[in-house]
C-alpha cells in the first residue's frame, strides 16, 4: 500500500486520496474476479447515501465509496465552499456499513492544472435543473465519468432522490457506451417525510418544519392522480399551493413531466414524474415522487 492509503480503525475503511494507489487496489480486485460497486458523494453522508452503500455491499464483492466536493458542479452564487465537509464523521459510517474503500481525493488531483476538457450532458439535462442551474449538469456529468474512469466498477448505485441527475448519467452511460449498471435507488426520507439531504443542515428550527410542505405537495399531487384528475395545471396550482401556505414563496419549478424525457405531460398519465425544486430560507432544496404507481 502506497502512503496515501491507510486504514485507521479496524472498522474504518481504507482510504485512498490518489488515483495512483486507487487504480493499484482496483487492479487486484479485477483480476481476482471481484464484482466492483461504485457510490459517487459530495460527503456529508446520511442515511440516504448508506442506503446506497448498502445496496452495493449487499450486490457486489467490493464497495467503492468516493467523497469529493465537485467545485465544477456548482454555480458562482451557490454553496460550494459552505458545503458541508465532514470527513472524519463520514469514515465512522461507511465503517459501519462495511464499505472497502473510500476515495477522497483533493480538488488538484481531479482538475489538474490546465484541465479543459467537459462532457456535453445529454439532452435531459436541459429542463428544471438545467435551467435554473446553468452549468451544473456539465459538471455532474464530467465528473461521474471521470470516476467511471478512475473506478472501472460493474455497477453504479445514484439515489432517486436527484431524479434528473439519474436521467443525465444514464443518457451519457448509454450515448458513450460506458460499461457500467447504474442502479437507482429509493428517496430515504425522515420520517415526516422530509427528504434527506445533506443541504437539510442547513435549515434552523422553522425552515426545518416547512420544508416538510415540498414532500406534502408531492403527496397531494399523488392524491389528486389516484382521485382520477389529469389536468396538469389543477395538479400544478394544488403543489403550489401546498407550498404557499407553508410560507415557501420562491419556487424554481413545479413539474409534471414524462419519467424518461422529463418533458412535460398534459394530461398526466400514470407514471408521471413530479418534481418540485424550492427555497427554503437561504436553502434550495430538490425532491420527486412518481405518480399513479402506489
Ligand atoms: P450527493 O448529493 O452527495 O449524493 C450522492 C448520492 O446520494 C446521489 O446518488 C444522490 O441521489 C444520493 N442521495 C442523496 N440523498 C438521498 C436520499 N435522501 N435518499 C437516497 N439517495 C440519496 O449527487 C451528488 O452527490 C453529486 O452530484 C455526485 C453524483 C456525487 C457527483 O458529484
Amino acid at each position: 500500500m502506497t502512503s496515501s492509503a491507510s486504514r485507521g480503525r479496524p472498522d474504518s475503511p481504507r482510504v485512498v486520496t490518489d488515483s495512483a494507489a486507487l487504480s493499484q487496489v482496483l487492479r487486484k480486485a479485477r483480476t481476482g474476479g471481484k464484482v466492483i460497486g461504485l457510490v459517487p458523494t459530495m460527503g456529508a453522508l446520511h442515511a440516504g447515501h448508506l442506503s446506497l452503500v448498502r445496496a452495493s455491499v449487499a450486490a457486489c464483492d467490493l464497495t467503492v465509496v468516493t467523497i469529493f466536493v465537485n467545485p465544477t458542479q456548482f454555480g458562482p452564487n451557490e454553496d460550494f465552499t459552505r458545503y458541508p465537509r465532514t470527513l472524519e464523521a463520514d469514515l465512522q459510517m461507511l465503517g459501519r456499513e462495511q464499505a472497502d474503500l473510500v476515495f477522497a481525493p483533493a480538488a488538484d488531483q481531479v482538475y489538474r492544472a490546465g484541465f479543459s476538457t467537459y462532457v456535453e450532458p445529454p439532452d435531459v439535462a436541459q429542463p428544471l435543473e438545467g435551467r435554473c442551474r446553468p452549468g451544473h449538469f456539465r459538471g455532474v456529468a464530467t465528473i461521474v465519468l471521470k470516476l467511471f474512469h478512475l473506478i472501472p466498477a460493474d455497477v453504479a448505485f445514484f439515489g432517486q432522490k436527484d431524479y434528473q441527475q439519474v436521467r443525465v448519467i444514464q443518457a451519457m452511460v448509454a450515448d458513450l457506451d460506458v460499461p457500467i449498471r447504474v442502479v437507482i435507488c429509493p428517496t430515504v426520507r425522515d420520517p415526516d417525510g422530509l427528504a434527506l439531504s445533506s443541504r437539510n443542515r442547513y435549515l434552523n428550527a422553522t425552515e426545518r418544519r416547512q420544508a416538510v410542505a415540498i414532500s406534502r405537495s408531492l403527496a397531494r399531487a399523488e392524491e389528486l392522480v389516484r382521485d382520477g384528475e389529469r389536468c396538469a395545471a389543477t395538479i400544478h396550482s394544488a403543489m403550489r399551493a401546498v407550498l404557499t401556505s407553508a410560507g415557501i414563496e420562491r419556487v424554481d419549478y413545479v413539474a409534471l413531466v414524462d419519467p424518461l424525457t422529463l418533458t412535460d405531460v398534459d394530461p398526466v398519465p400514470d407514471g408521471t414524474m413530479a418534481l418540485v425544486a424550492a427555497f427554503v430560507g437561504g436553502t434550495r432544496l430538490i425532491d420527486n415522487r412518481q405518480l399513479g404507481k402506489g
